[in-house]
């Protein structure tokens, strides 16, 4: 990296982290990618390869430094640290479209869709995967899948729970409209730290593919009286946990749509698996 470079990111990559990242790929280029609340994520280019450095402040350091942790127990390739408050992590970037960029030809009312569903089972494939190996991401969303050529790869891996290995106190069950009912009442409830579970995880999922096909959460909170945005994240979980809220009613791609419902509608004990929801999608 030239010394240029490193003087214009420096104050917000820490030096640490781009030393790791140089470790893997000889000397780096940073690509800023996000920057948001206390969490900053940059492509890290270099002559050996790519990989994705993430830093945190302030209550972003003890998420990020979670992350790390459990990139650490699943095996990830890269290395995590603490630079002066600064949690970092560095992990290998996936080259890919986002779930969502996937599905971006659906929204836009394509009719070709093979791809687009064999990518929504390469999807629940991954979180089957991941429950396989006694884990739940616990913050799906249609950001968080990429799908490269080797197959998805499933990152911002904060919250990533297994038993024995619970997720901190700061967890509220991930991005509020994709909340499972009963994992939205435990939050509401102040149990924590609230548990997530497989269950939980394929109401996300299904709420992740059911947003990727139509642009909206699936909840139709305005139909219920509701305006989310006057609800807040607290009010929206409280709103799912006392349940009666339709299903949004556009339905852009029915017979992919009505295997989702099933899968938002049944109780926790009778949703299908990922696994079946993967066998599912790959029938329709
Ligand atoms: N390993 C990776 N490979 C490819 N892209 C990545 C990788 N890590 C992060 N990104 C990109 O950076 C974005 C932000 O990463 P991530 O979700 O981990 O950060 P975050 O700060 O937790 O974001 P948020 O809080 O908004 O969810 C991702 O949506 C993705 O576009
Ligand atoms: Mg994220």
């Amino acid at each position: 990296m030239s010394r240029e470079h490193r003087a214009a990111e420096e104050q917000l990559c820490p030096y640490d982290a781009v030393q790791a990242a140089e470790a893997l790929c000889g000397p780096v280029v940073l690509e800023p990618v996000t920057d948001r609340r206390g969490s900053a994520v940059w492509r890290a280019v270099g002559p050996n390869g790519a990989v994705a450095v993430k830093a945190g402040e302030g209550d972003g350091a003890l998420v990020t430094a979670r992350e790390g942790e459990v990139a650490d127990r699943l095996g990830l390739l890269g290395t995590h640290g603490v630079s002066d408050g600064v949690a970092w992590l560095v992990t290998p970037w996936f080259d890919g479209p986002s779930t969502r960029e996937v599905f971006a030809p659906v929204r836009a009312g394509d009719s070709d869709r093979a791809a687009v569903r064999a990518a929504a089972v390469d999807l629940c494939r991954a979180v089957a995967d991941l429950h396989a190996r006694g884990w739940v991401h616990a913050d799906l969303q249609p950001e968080h899948a990429i799908h490269t050529k080797d197959g998805v790869r499933l990152i911002d891996l904060s919250w990533a729970w297994r038993p024995g290995f619970e997720p901190s106190e700061m967890f509220r069950g991930g991005i509020p409209h994709l909340l499972a009912p009963e994992l939205a009442a435990a939050v509401v409830a102040g149990v924590r730290p609230a548990a997530p579970s497989p269950a939980a995880e394929v109401y996300t999922l299904a709420g992740v593919l059911w947003t990727c096909i139509t642009g909206r959460w699936p909840l139709d909170y305005e139909r219920a009286g509701l305006l989310p945005r006057e609800l807040g994240a607290a009010g929206v979980r409280e709103a799912i946990a006392t349940g009666g809220i339709p299903l949004d009613a556009d339905r852009p791609w029915p017979e992919l749509q009505q295997l989702l419902e099933g899968a938002l509608l049944a109780p926790a004990g009778e949703r299908p698996t990922a696994a079946e929801l993967a066998g599912q999608i790959s029938d329709v």
